[in-house]
């Protein structure tokens, strides 16, 4: 079976094309990723110190076409002989057909007149692709980002007559875990961690979702986001941080550790970042003591994520532990998580996304979109609509 995915909840245009092959004894089917690029808009929003949604959606109405091109290539699905637009007599009935479905498309894509100019001239001439069905993010995320994506998805779905089906974003990060492991056993607990979110989530199997905790005021990603522009870190900070706490001494600085002793499994990083802010207010801050904030920013937040996710671990008596979103690439949240859980819980399973999935891209909507296949539908094109604020569960 094969998934086209399409992901655009946030600043990177992404699409992928995943196969699955369902493996004996396992509820997880073995993923091959085919194709699965990423069209970064780092470079527009760098200026701004954020995402501008704006902006987001432009570039997506921009990238999407040749993002699709770019992957239906790579997995030769491209074809070599395009159809034409114009082929056929010219009064034929083959053409006047041609003509109504090109103004159904355009219906769809009103919003988005780029991408509709593009649709027109490329999308159409290409061959009808070997795909089962397309999945596309449908939230949480940024609504004008994300309806680029669905109403391209929906143009394609009606096009191709391909079963179309809305994925959610978070579930998507959860999933990127399943592209490279067969073994997941249940009850398992996630720390979902990115730019929008900070969520310890009780997956008691596959799709059975529980949220027994998130942050009360900024998500992890956007406190290093933050920090990161306090220090006059480029953006995303995130990766700059990490960066700069490779040369600093994460005990330089005792900043707070928020919440970390509160009963529920709640987060709150507003008063960390306030006290960063503080700290540089009252310093010069050479290029030394840079390294130093971010090492000890890093390593407090580190220590808060990891000591509620193993308390809720050995709560619910789990057997697999995960890590998704964006800041599990962080190379010291993945290693010291792994020591602990070494020594506190040598018995149950570490799962890890590789680092190039735990960031945004298509292939974790596609695998999340497979556990859902069956909700895939012809017709999904006609209803399907954008939710930011859409939760897990
Ligand atoms: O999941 P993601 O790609 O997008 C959202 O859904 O938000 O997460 C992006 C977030 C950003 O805040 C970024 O700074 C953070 O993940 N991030 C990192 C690292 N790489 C990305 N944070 C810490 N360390 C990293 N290596
Ligand atoms: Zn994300």
């Amino acid at each position: 079976m094969k998934i086209l995915a399409i992901e655009t909840s946030c600043d990177d245009t992404c699409i992928a094309i995943v196969q699955a092959s369902p493996r004996r004894g396992s509820k997880v089917p073995r993923f091959h990723v085919l194709s699965n690029i990423v069209s970064s808009q780092t470079k527009i929003h760098r200026k701004y110190g954020g995402v501008v949604p704006s902006l987001a959606k432009r570039a997506h109405q921009e990238n999407l076409v040749p993002v699709l091109e770019k992957t239906l290539g790579e997995t030769g699905m491209l074809g070599n002989k395009k159809i034409s637009a114009r082929s056929g007599s010219a009064f034929g009935e083959k053409n006047k057909k041609l003509e109504s479905k090109i103004k159904n498309a355009g219906k769809i894509l009103e919003r988005e007149p780029e991408l509709l100019e593009q649709f027109i001239k490329t999308v159409v001439p290409i061959p009808k692709p070997k795909i089962n069905f397309i999945a596309v993010t449908h939230g949480p995320g940024l609504e004008p980002a994300l309806w680029a994506g669905i109403n391209f998805a929906r143009a394609l779905s009606y096009w191709w007559r391909i079963p179309l089906l809305g994925v959610d974003h978070m579930e998507g990060h959860i999933a990127a875990n399943f592209l490279h492991t067969g073994k997941v056993e249940f009850p398992a607990i996630v720390l979902a961690v990115s730019g929008g979110h900070t969520q310890l989530i009780l997956v008691k199997d596959i799709l059975k979702y529980k949220l027994i905790g998130e942050t009360v005021d900024d998500a992890a990603g956007e406190g290093f986001d933050k920090v990161a522009r306090m220090l006059g870190l480029s953006f995303p900070g995130g990766p700059e941080i990490a960066k700069s706490a490779k040369g600093g001494n994460p005990k330089a600085f005792d900043f707070p550790r928020p919440m970390l002793h509160s009963k529920d499994y709640n987060f709150s990083f507003s008063g960390l970042k306030t006290a960063v802010l503080y700290t540089i207010r009252d310093l010069t801050v050479t290029s030394k003591i840079k390294k130093d904030i971010a090492a000890s920013f890093q390593q407090a937040a580190v220590d808060v994520l990891i000591a509620k996710t193993i308390r809720a671990a050995k709560q619910y008596k789990v057997k697999t532990i995960m890590l998704a979103g964006g800041v599990a690439a962080n190379e010291e949240l993945r290693k010291q998580f792994g020591e602990v859980i070494k020594k506190e819980l040598p018995d149950t399973l570490y799962k890890i996304p590789h680092t190039s999935l735990a960031t945004d891209n298509a292939a974790m909507i596609a695998a999340a979109a497979y556990f859902r296949r069956n909700k895939a539908t012809l017709t999904r094109w006609k209803t399907l609509k954008a939710n930011g604020n859409l939760k897990i569960g």
